[in-house]
């Protein structure tokens, strides 16, 4: 699988930047999908979960920085402060064994696809229209 069978064009925030981030959120969703059923590769699996949660954190913090001026920006930093202590307790859950690779999966890829298309378009949105 790669990035033409994921993206759709309604997933652009209509920000070139962002929208390049987005695309590799979902690269590292592929990496992550491709190693999911590779349960005696740990340290792989391990480097693919922190890969995509490392970079979601800069991500988040980037694009918050565009939203700034974005009158519910408090409420946007919740959604990715929830989405963060979510990805903790993955890992948490990962190194004692107990985390389901395939709820992961499923769960990220509809997490971003979801919260890009309803939160991330709306708040550029609007944010364009300001000025
Ligand atoms: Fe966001």
């Amino acid at each position: 699988m790669d990035i033409d069978a994921i993206w759709k064009p309604e997933y652009s925030v209509g920000h070139p930047e962002i929208d390049h981030q987005h695309k590799y959120l979902f690269e590292l969703w592929i990496m992550l999908d491709s190693l999911k059923n590779q349960q005696d590769n740990r340290r792989s699996l391990e480097q693919a979960l922190l890969s995509l949660f490392d970079y979601v954190e800069v991500h988040f913090s980037n694009e918050e920085k565009y939203l700034a001026a974005h009158p519910e920006i408090e409420q946007h930093k919740q959604i990715h402060a929830d989405f963060i202590a979510q990805s903790n307790t993955f890992m948490e859950e990962f190194r004692n064994q107990t985390l389901d690779l395939q709820t992961v999966v499923d769960f990220l890829f509809h997490w971003l696809i979801e919260h890009i298309v309803k939160t991330d378009r709306r708040y550029f949105a609007e944010i364009q229209t300001k000025d």
